[in-house]
């Protein structure tokens, strides 16, 4: 199975991803990189491991889906079956969503539906909640919406400063995106009423 990650940040899930690939722990390939962001850090990893990295701007698009189909026709030249979304920070269009309907996965860094958004660890901690995590599911048109695959909680300590916070949570991320990659990789999620089945 071919795989691209797209990505707008520092990469960190990326590089993770990457070297789960090296380590055999995710058994497809990674066969490019898309980033909307031209200093994405996720470029850099994926330079350095080897992985074609292209950048797309949004800036020479009149619109959400007109940028849209210039990445899933980048992405076509790829072989991709499957995409994975590394903290890349758009909405994806319902174009490209039915190019890949129940192929696309997110990692979100809460217990969706809580904390939806693009500051998540931020707005759990200052609601001081007992406990948050991270959740990997599978992309539909509303944003942090779609059929949960994994979800792996996590206590706030009284001690936790946000930085612990976003440390443990980065550091779980890291743990359970690869794992719940290799197995959709493997076809052991399937997807059914809205529902993902961990077969
Ligand atoms: C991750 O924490 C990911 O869960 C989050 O962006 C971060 C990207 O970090 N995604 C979202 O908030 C999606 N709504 P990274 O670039 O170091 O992988």
């Amino acid at each position: 199975m071919n795989f691209a990650v797209l990505a707008s940040g520092r990469g960190s899930n990326l590089q993770a991803i990457i070297e789960a690939i090296k380590a055999g722990k995710i058994k497809a390939d990674l066969k490019v990189v898309v980033s909307d962001k031209k200093d994405a850090y996720a470029l850099e990893h994926a330079r350095q491991a080897g992985i074609p990295d292209v950048f797309i701007s949004p800036k020479d698009f009149q619109d959400r889906e007109s940028f849209d189909r210039a990445v899933v026709e980048r992405l076509r030249e790829f072989n991709i079956d499957f995409v994975v979304l590394a903290g890349y920070m758009r909405l994806l269009s319902g174009y490209f969503i039915g190019q890949y309907p129940n192929k696309i996965l997110n990692i979100h860094p809460s217990l969706l539906p809580d904390f939806k958004g693009a500051h998540a660890i931020k707005d759990a901690f200052e609601h001081s909640v007992a406990v948050t995590g991270v959740t990997v599911h599978i992309v539909v048109e509303e944003m942090d919406a779609g059929p949960i695959i994994k979800q792996e909680s996590l206590p706030i300590e009284p001690h936790d400063t946000l930085e612990s916070l976003e440390e443990k949570i980065h550091k779980l991320e890291h743990r359970i995106y690869p794992e719940v990659i290799d197995l959709f990789a493997r076809g052991h999620v399937e997807i059914g009423n809205g529902k993902a089945i961990d077969l």
